[in-house]
C-alpha cells in the first residue's frame, strides 16, 4: 500500500509505503539502514497468527518517497506515529527496531511513551556515534552523492551477514543487495545524518518500563554482541536472546530462532 500518511498539520506530506496484517497485538517493525520492509518477510510469514505486523518503509527507503535530507531519528519516529494515526491504531503497540530501527525505536519511546506497550531491540545499540563514527557517516554520504548508492551498498553488504551465510546463502545475499539498492540517494544521505546526529539513548535504558526483548546475532560484525549485553544489564527485566550463526540480520539469517523468541515474548500480551 502507498498512502499520504501526513495530510494534516505542518509537516511536509510525502507518499509512504507500508504493509499491514491481521488484528492481533500490533507490532510496528522498523527496518535498519539502508534496507526496507522486505526485511520482515519471514516475520510476516511466521508471526501473523500472533501479532498484527505493521511494516513501514522508512522515508527514502523501499517504496516510500524520499524528501530532501537531512533527516533525524525524530523525523522517522514522527513518520511512524503518523502511520499509526493514519491506520487508526490509537492504543499502544510493540515497537520492534533493527539496528537504525532500534535507534528510531528509542526516539519513538522518548516522544510517545504512551504509545509503546513493549520493545523488541534487534541488532542495535544504545550509544551515540563516536566522533570518528560521525566522520564516517559524512564520508559515506559523500560517496553516495559522488559515486552513487550502489558503491555504498557494495561496501556494506559483506558486513551485514555472518561470514558463512555470506558465502553459502547466495540467494539471501542477492535479496539483501536488491533491498539495499531500492534506497534513494536522498534516503541514504538522510538516514546517515539521522544516525550521525542521534542522541545517546544510554540514559533512557534504566527508565524503560515496558517489557523488552533484545535479540542479537552472535556473529554481528557491525554491532558487537557486547552492546546487546550492556543493554540487557541496563534495561530492568529485559530478556536477551543471542542467535547463533547469524550476523547483523538475525531475523533473516535465522528466522525460526528469531520468530520463536518473538512468539515467546508476545505471550505476555495475551495473558489474563
Ligand atoms: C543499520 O544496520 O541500520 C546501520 O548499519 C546501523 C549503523 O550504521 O549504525
Amino acid at each position: 500500500m502507498t498512502d499520504e500518511t501526513n495530510t494534516t498539520g505542518d509537516r511536509e506530506a510525502f507518499l509512504m509505503s507500508y504493509e499491514d496484517s491481521c488484528d492481533r497485538v500490533p507490532v510496528l517493525w522498523i527496518h535498519g539502514y539502508p534496507l526496507s520492509n522486505l526485511l520482515w518477510d519471514f516475520q510476516i510469514d511466521g508471526l501473523a497468527d500472533v501479532c498484527r505486523l505493521l511494516t513501514p518503509d522508512l522515508r527514502g527507503h523501499g517504496g516510500s518517497e524520499a524528501t530532501e535530507p537531512p533527516y533525524s531519528v525524530g523525523t522517522f519516529a514522527d513518520d511512524c506515529a503518523d502511520l499509526l494515526d493514519h491506520l487508526g491504531v490509537t492504543g499502544p503497540v510493540v515497537v520492534a527496531g533493527l539496528s537504525m530501527g532500534g535507534y528510531i525505536a528509542f526516539e519513538f519511546y522518548r516522544r510517545y511513551p504512551e504509545r509503546v506497550a513493549g520493545m523488541i531491540l534487534a541488532a542495535t545499540r544504545a550509544g551515540a556515534d563516536s566522533d570518528e563514527g560521525k566522520i564516517n557517516r559524512d564520508k559515506a554520504a559523500g560517496v553516495a552523492i559522488a559515486e552513487g548508492v550502489e558503491v555504498v551498498v557494495d561496501g556494506m553488504l559483506p558486513k551485514l551477514l555472518a561470514p558463512d551465510n555470506l558465502v553459502e546463502q547466495e540467494d539471501m545475499v542477492e535479496f539483501v543487495r536488491e533491498m539495499m539498492l531500492a534506497t534513494a540517494e536522498d534516503g541514504m544521505v538522510g538516514a546517515l545524518t539521522a544516525m550521525r546526529d542521534r542522541p545517546d539513548s544510554t540514559p533512557l535504558l534504566a527508565k524503560i518500563d515496558v517489557p523488552v526483548l533484545i535479540v542479537h546475532g552472535e556473529e554481528d560484525q557491525l554491532i558487537p554482541v557486547s552492546e546487546a549485553q550492556s543493554m540487557q544489564d541496563a534495561i530492568p527485566g529485559s530478556e536477551l536472546v543471542i542467535v547463533p550463526a547469524a550476523g547483523h540480520l538475525p531475523n533473516l539469517e535465522q528466522p525460526e530462532v528469531f520468530n520463536d523468541a518473538v512468539r515467546g515474548y508476545l505471550e505476555q500480551f495475551y495473558e489474563e
